[in-house]
Formats: C-alpha cells, sequence, structure tokens
C-alpha cells in the first residue's frame, strides 16, 4: 500500500518573481574570484588584476586559481614542470583528432574534450579531479594549436619543454620561437581570461559538476557554452566587426547603420559591469606594445568605435573588444580567438569545479510556468488536422 501524503504536501508558495537570465541572482559563495560590477574590479583569491596583469604568468595565475595562494618558488617550479609533463598529447588521442571533421573550432575542441573523458579509464573517479584539472589546463593549447595545424596540412608541432604555457602555444601554432613582446601580450591575455566568476560556461561546468558527473562531462558543457556570441565568440564577432569598418572614417557610418538595424556591437555592454570592463585597459595597452610594430589601424578604429558607441548608447567596452586586436597582431586566425580564450578560462573552469566538488549541493532552480494548464488528452485520430 502506498503512503498517504496528502496531509504532508505543503501549501504552494504562490508565484515568485522570476529574475530572467538570473540577473542578480547570487547562487553560491565562492572564494576564487570577486566581481565587483559598480567600482568595475576584478580580483582572483584577493589580488586585483591590477597587481597580477604583467606581473605574474599564467602558470602563477593557475596555480593562484586553483591552490588559493600565490606559489613559492620551489612550488612554482614543481608545478611548471607538471604542466610541461601533461603539454604532449597521447599518440592515440592524435590520431583519433586526425580523423576528426576540421569544422568550427571550438566544436573541435569540444569534441576532443569529451574523447578524453571517454579515453580515460579514471573518468568517474573524483578524487582524481585534480590531475585531471592539470591535464586539461596544460593541454589545452597543445590542441588548439595542433587543430589548426592539422587543418591547415601543415607538420604537427609538439610542446617544447623549455618554453612556457603562452610561449608554446605561440610556437606550436606558427612553427617559429615567438619574439619576447607577442610572449609577454599573450601571457598577459591569459591572466586576464583565466576566470570571471559565476559567468555562463563557468556556471555550466558548476551546474554539471554539481551532478557528481566527470571534469570532461563539466568542461565540455563550458566549451559549449563559450561558443556562443553572446559570451566567448564576441572576441571574434568583434574582430569581424573591426573588418566590416575597415578603416577609421567609417567607423560613424557603421554605428548609424547598426543602430537603425537594431543590432548588436560585440565586445560592447556587460550583464555586471556598470561601465568599463576592468581587463580592458590592460587588454589595450598589450595590444599597443604589439602594434607599434605592425599596422595600428585596427586600435585607430577600435579607440573611435569605442567613443562613438558611448556617445550613440553609453555602452562601455568589455574584455572583448581589445582582445580582438591583441590576438590579430599576435598572428592568431580570427576563428580560433574563442578558443585561445578557452585556453585562458580552463584554469578557472577547474578551480570552479574543484570548488564546486568539495562543497557540493545539486544545482536546481525553479522555472515560473507559463504555458496552459488542465487539458485533456484526444486521441490522435480524433486530432484536429
Ligand atoms: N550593443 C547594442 N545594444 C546593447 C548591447 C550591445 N553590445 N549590449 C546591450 N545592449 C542593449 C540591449 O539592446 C538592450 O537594450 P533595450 O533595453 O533597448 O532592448 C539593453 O542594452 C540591455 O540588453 P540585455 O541583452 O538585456 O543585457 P544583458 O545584460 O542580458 O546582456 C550582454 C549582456 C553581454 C549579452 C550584451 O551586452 C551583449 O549582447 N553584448 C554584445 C556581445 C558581447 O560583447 N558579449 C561579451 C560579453 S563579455
Amino acid at each position: 500500500m502506498s503512503p498517504d501524503l496528502s496531509s504532508a504536501k505543503p501549501a504552494s508558495p504562490g508565484p515568485v518573481p522570476v529574475q530572467k537570465g538570473l540577473e542578480g541572482v547570487v547562487a553560491s559563495d565562492t572564494k576564487i574570484s570577486d566581481v565587483d560590477g559598480v567600482k568595475c574590479e576584478l580580483s582572483y583569491r584577493g589580488y586585483s588584476i591590477d597587481e597580477l596583469a604583467g606581473k605574474a604568468s599564467y602558470e602563477e595565475a593557475a596555480y593562484l586559481l586553483l591552490n588559493g595562494a600565490l606559489p613559492s618558488a620551489g612550488e612554482l617550479a614543481d608545478w611548471n614542470r607538471e604542466l610541461a609533463d601533461r603539454r604532449p598529447l597521447e599518440a592515440e588521442l592524435l590520431q583519433t583528432m586526425e580523423r576528426l571533421p576540421f569544422g568550427d573550432p571550438m566544436a573541435y575542441l569540444r569534441t576532443v574534450v569529451s574523447i578524453m573523458g571517454l579515453r580515460d579509464p579514471h573518468a568517474e573517479d573524483l578524487t582524481r579531479l585534480r590531475p585531471q584539472s592539470l591535464d586539461l589546463i596544460a593541454k589545452f593549447p597543445t590542441i588548439v594549436a595542433l587543430f589548426d595545424r592539422l587543418r591547415n596540412r601543415r607538420a604537427m608541432l609538439g610542446p617544447r619543454p623549455n618554453l612556457g604555457h603562452a610561449a608554446n602555444f605561440l610556437y606550436m601554432l606558427h612553427g617559429e620561437d615567438p619574439s619576447p613582446a607577442a610572449v609577454a601580450a599573450l601571457d598577459a591575455y591569459f591572466v586576464l581570461l583565466a576566470e570571471h566568476s559565476f559567468n555562463a560556461s563557468t556556471f555550466a561546468a558548476r551546474t554539471s559538476v554539481g551532478t557528481q558527473t566527470d571534469v570532461y562531462s563539466a568542461i565540455t558543457a563550458a566549451v559549449g557554452t563559450l561558443k556562443g556570441p553572446l559570451h566567448g565568440a564576441a572576441n571574434s564577432k568583434a574582430m569581424e566587426m573591426l573588418n566590416e569598418i575597415g578603416s577609421a572614417d567609417q567607423v560613424e557610418p557603421f554605428v548609424k547603420k547598426t543602430l537603425a538595424d537594431h543590432k548588436r556591437f560585440m565586445g560592447f555592454g556587460h550583464r555586471v559591469y556598470k561601465g568599463e570592463d576592468p581587463r580592458a585597459k590592460h587588454l589595450k595597452r598589450s595590444a599597443e606594445a604589439l602594434a607599434d610594430t605592425d599596422d595600428p589601424k585596427w586600435l585607430r578604429i577600435s579607440e573611435r568605435l569605442q567613443q562613438a558607441v558611448w556617445d550613440a548608447k553609453k555602452l562601455a567596452i568589455n574584455v572583448d573588444f581589445y582582445s580582438a586586436s591583441l590576438l590579430h597582431y599576435l598572428g592568431i586566425p580570427t576563428d580560433l580567438f574563442t578558443p585561445v580564450f578557452a585556453c585562458a578560462r580552463i584554469s578557472g573552469w577547474c578551480a570552479h569545479v574543484l570548488e564546486q566538488a568539495a562543497d557540493n549541493r545539486l544545482i536546481r532552480p525553479l522555472a515560473h510556468y507559463t504555458g496552459p494548464r488542465g487539458l485533456r488528452f484526444v486521441p490522435l485520430d480524433q486530432r484536429a488536422t
């Protein structure tokens, strides 16, 4: 006999306000990073990004995010060695990657992460989240650089143990030793893009791991979420926009047309920041350092567009705006911008996976149902055609 639950049924709480897009909703505590949207400030584990940008290497920033404190010299040496050991891809994974279709680079990266999960016999072992995370952080740049070489039928290049994270990526992508300026610019970019609290892709990763699924599934979800143009793909869309404008004197007509067409300016606006994204000035500075020896055209268009959109709509720039020029000056193909973003964000994702798993509760919000109720089932042969 089933138990009588009628007396235990609580009264319905009635309508509750809906926060569309979860705007303003605080979903959990975190010690990893803090975003102050009003002051337009961002800090990792208590360090303002103004403190870290240009001073910490990506390896140090990743250590800080995952472990909660900056490493000592000895700890950093061990960490660097461990990352270097994990950067090469196993032969079987390489063979599989060669056989995959070379379509959208983010779809490719998402698939490779999924395959890594399929190939790891210990994927479901949640006591291995930390080494699995390190593996993903170390391998992301190798996968992205290799994708570009494979699709262009260029010889595969493995990572070099004597090069750091940023330098290795540029070496594997371009096949030559990168300049110190290029390494410094990409390293700063990686640090600045490493972490950003409960953004959509990180929240996707935390939601996944909240079900006690494996880290590969969580990161697959995160990569798929970052792929969207309102999130990570805004950097390549911003570059496409600069290309469409073509020259600084075409900025104002472009702004007028975009407003008339009710389209969005890519690299502008933010859900949390009420003014300029605190990462933007650092990225602009890095882009300027590279443009000195290159064509400054993209920066000139960007500066004029930044002013024109502010004048027209009071919209400030976000992290993706100057990322576009910076990554372009580094010789990175536009469709690789978002995978390169993922190479930075993977450490933030993994830090959140570890934090969520350490103090887990299933993430399961409610929905306000707005459809019809009480409908009667109509047999198929009696339904209107
Ligand atoms: N260009 C033009 N208008 C924009 C805009 C942009 N980049 N960003 C926001 N707006 C406008 C919207 O049209 C809307 O105007 P309306 O109320 O007159 O319709 C208003 O600002 C609010 O937009 P909404 O989409 O509700 O804000 P949000 O907080 O949900 O959006 C983003 C945040 C990031 C999705 C949004 O600013 C955007 O689409 N930006 C462009 C993509 C981008 O750069 N993404 C990277 C984010 S780091």
